[in-house]
């Protein structure tokens, strides 16, 4: 009798599988989604996947020829603006034309912000925030549910110690991560969907140059990879609800316990 092999898709065959679909321990590859996947913590978790030999499907708004490195190739890359209505079509036309039926993972990592009072913020920039922030993972987490249900896979909601921690500069970003952090709990608990929310904090990416922060100051930050190599070791647990870093935990939890006292502090500026 000849070895059988297995199928992504669990169908026994005698043909020996293309390597595309098994990684090197003939273990059917996973395929992880990532949003958000041209920078920071999203590239950096690109990079870990595509490392375990997983099949990655990374989304971002910039055209595939302004992307350098080998992640970024017509089979891999979905452009899709996430702040637009027209998203979740254009990433389910993606994985319709690789003929991708199920997903392992869908990171929704993608995330923008405004460093400012809210008064001196546009009323666009607080529409695009809340668009990429929030609006879009609902749409995704909507139109990715059959794929990653027929994985048994999980979503991922990349949130922010943010929500718990309020600053005066960040109302809008907070308010999102917040919102997230909610669907995140209510998806769960409609019992049908695997769902974990990971926060992490301060991370030192593009992000703080991209929304108008000083950048020298988040030079003390942990770097992207650092990051990603914690959230990826998350998702791997199954641990519902995480937060990166035992003082982002500590800082989240005196957030949203002891409210009037953080809100005093932070009104005062003493933290
Ligand atoms: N950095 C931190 O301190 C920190 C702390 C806590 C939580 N987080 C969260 O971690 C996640 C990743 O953030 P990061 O720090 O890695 O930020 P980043 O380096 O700016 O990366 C964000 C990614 O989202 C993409 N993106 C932005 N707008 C998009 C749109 N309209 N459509 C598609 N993709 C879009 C960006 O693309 P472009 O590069 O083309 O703009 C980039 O690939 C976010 O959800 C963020 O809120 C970050």
């Amino acid at each position: 009798m000849g070895k059988a092999y297995y199928t992504p898709e669990g169908k026994a065959s005698r043909a020996k599988p293309a390597l595309s679909f098994f990684d090197s321990d003939m273990k059917p590859r996973k395929t992880v989604l990532i949003t958000g996947a041209t920078d920071g913590i999203g590239r950096a978790l690109a990079e870990i996947y595509q490392k375990r030999g997983d099949r990655t499907v990374l989304v971002g708004k910039r055209a595939l020829d302004a992307l350098y490195g080998a992640l970024y190739r017509k089979d891999t890359y979905c452009q899709a603006d996430l702040s637009r209505s027209d998203c979740a079509d254009r990433v389910r036309a993606f994985l319709n034309a690789q003929r991708i039926e199920t997903v392992d993972l869908a990171i929704q990592n993608a995330g923008i912000g405004y460093f400012g009072a809210i008064a001196d913020q546009s009323a666009e920039s607080i529409r695009e925030i809340v668009a990429v922030n929030l609006i879009a993972p609902l749409r995704l987490t909507h139109a990715l549910a059959p794929h990653v249900k027929k994985a048994n896979g999980k979503h991922v909601l990349i949130g922010s110690v943010a929500h718990a921690f309020p600053r005066s500069d960040y109302a809008v970003y907070a308010a999102s991560k917040e919102a997230l952090r909610v669907l995140g709990r209510n998806l769960r608990v409609e019992g049908d969907m695997h769902v974990q929310v990971i926060h992490p904090g301060a991370t030192r990416t593009g992000m703080h140059r991209k929304i108008g922060w000083d950048s020298e100051r988040a030079k003390g930050f942990p770097p992207a990879e650092r990051v990603a190599q914690k959230i990826a070791r998350a998702i791997d647990g199954r641990r519902a609800v995480v937060t990166i870093g035992w003082k982002n935990a500590w800082g989240r939890f005196l957030g949203r316990y002891c409210e009037g006292a953080i809100n005093n502090l932070m009104r005062r500026g003493t933290m």
